[in-house]
């Protein structure tokens, strides 16, 4: 079967022939509609990040996916249920307290593998198997956006975590600036334009696909190059709640001046190497005196991936139009790698046909005395 991959040492995506994979007990087969491509992948294939299977030369990419399943094996679910697959699996050495306990996505690095990221491969594949604790069932009408629901589970993650921090006194978000305007941070600012006012932090010049969709959103674009984020409270205004999304490690300090007292700022990128000075007085006072937090938040438990569901369905058509710039057949993957400024959200995708017979609307048709019945043409 056809599969997206990247050899070690290589540092470009090829397609691969690999088998089809056979159910183990307990496994069902899924059959891949799309998959997302994020900065994660972006960083594995530049090889700063992540890792391939062990025993192999080669990993297979994706972690952001939505399938559906083509045999059930067994298993609890249903010939054509759509399902979504989590990203972390257990190491080589079997299941351990963060598996067992139901928190893989709490387990530091070396205690899971991740899919098409760190020691597994990924759902770049015409078919994967799955148990089905690793998935997360969806409707089959959200089959066509469902490779957003990953990246939108982490963002459900990482708010949940910001407030429950704050849980101990009255604390609601009003003002909230997103560093980076990548496919991460346009996600959290669609996600919270409504409940708060919301400044997303980039540095691109004018006319920008990303700054017209977060300026059509409600929030304000600001150019890091004319505000730094040390300047943001005292150029615009202090802030509640910060999302840092650029993986640009300066940002992770740097957030904290940003914020006003009792503010959060949660880290989400992954950095490369990077070695600068800080003032650590400046910056440890400014973390006590006004009871600032900062929060590392990776990953997603399931019941954000159910979130994640209610999320995107609440975000503005236009917005995943707009926002989702190619979805590219897989016999033409690459272009879903490209870059560029008219790039935001790109997706391979390995079926079209189920996928738009999927994502058809339900027609109701009458069937006398025992009731009415759904059917899809
Ligand atoms: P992305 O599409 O590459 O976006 C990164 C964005 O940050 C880009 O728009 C980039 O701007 C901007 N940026 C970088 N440095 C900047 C700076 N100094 N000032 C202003 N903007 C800056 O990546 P993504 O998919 O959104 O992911 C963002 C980060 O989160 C990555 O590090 C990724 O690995 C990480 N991530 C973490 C999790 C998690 O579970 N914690 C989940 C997903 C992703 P330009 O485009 O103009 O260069
Ligand atoms: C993925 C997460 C993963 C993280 C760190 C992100 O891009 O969406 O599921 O845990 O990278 O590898
Ligand atoms: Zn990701």
């Amino acid at each position: 079967m056809k599969a997206v991959g990247v050899k070690d040492g290589s540092n470009r995506p090829e397609l691969m022939q690999i088998p089809q994979p056979t159910p183990s007990e307990g496994e069902a087969l899924i059959r891949t509609l799309r998959v997302g491509v994020d900065g994660t992948d972006r960083e594995v294939i530049a090889g700063n990040y992540g890792a391939s299977p062990r025993g192999q030369d080669r990993l297979i990419l994706g972690h952001e996916a939505v399938g559906m399943v083509e045999d059930p094996n067994g298993t609890t679910l249903n010939s054509g249920d759509v399902v979504v697959p989590t990203v972390r699996r257990p190491p080589p050495e079997g299941a351990n307290e963060y598996f067992q306990r139901g928190h893989p996505d709490m387990a530091p690095p070396e205690m899971t593998l991740e899919c098409g990221i760190n020691g597994a491969d990924g759902f770049m594949c015409e078919y994967f198997t799955s148990q089905p604790e690793y998935l997360v069932e969806i409707a089959a009408e959200t089959a066509r956006r469902g490779f957003l629901i990953e990246p939108v589970s982490v963002l459900e993650k990482a708010l949940e975590l910001a407030l429950s921090s704050r849980s101990s006194f009255q604390w609601s978000p009003e003002t909230i600036l997103v560093l980076g305007n990548g496919s991460l941070g346009l996600l959290t600012v669609s996600m919270l334009a409504d409940s708060a006012d919301v400044y997303c932090l980039g540095r691109r010049d004018r006319p920008d696909p990303t700054v017209d969709i977060i300026e059509r959103l409600g929030a304000v674009y600001v150019d890091s190059r004319e505000t730094p984020v040390t300047e943001m409270a005292a150029g615009y205004e202090p802030t509640d709640l910060v999302f840092e999304a650029t993986g640009y490690a300066k940002h992770a300090l740097q957030c904290v001046e940003a914020l006003a007292p009792t503010g959060v700022g949660v880290l989400l990128g992954v950095p490369e190497p990077t070695r600068f000075e800080i003032d650590g007085a400046r910056f440890h006072k400014e973390m006590v005196l006004n009871n600032k937090a900062l929060i590392g938040s990776v990953n997603a438990g399931k019941q954000h991936f159910d979130a994640a569901v209610d999320t995107i369905e609440s975000f503005p058509p236009w917005f995943l139009d707009a926002f989702v710039t190619t979805v590219a057949p897989v016999e033409s993957f690459h272009d879903a790698f490209a870059t560029g400024d008219d790039v935001i959200k790109t997706a391979v995708e390995f079926d079209s046909v189920w996928t738009d017979w999927l994502t058809q609307p339900l027609r109701v048709i009458s069937s006398g005395s025992t009731g009415d019945t759904t059917v899809r043409q």
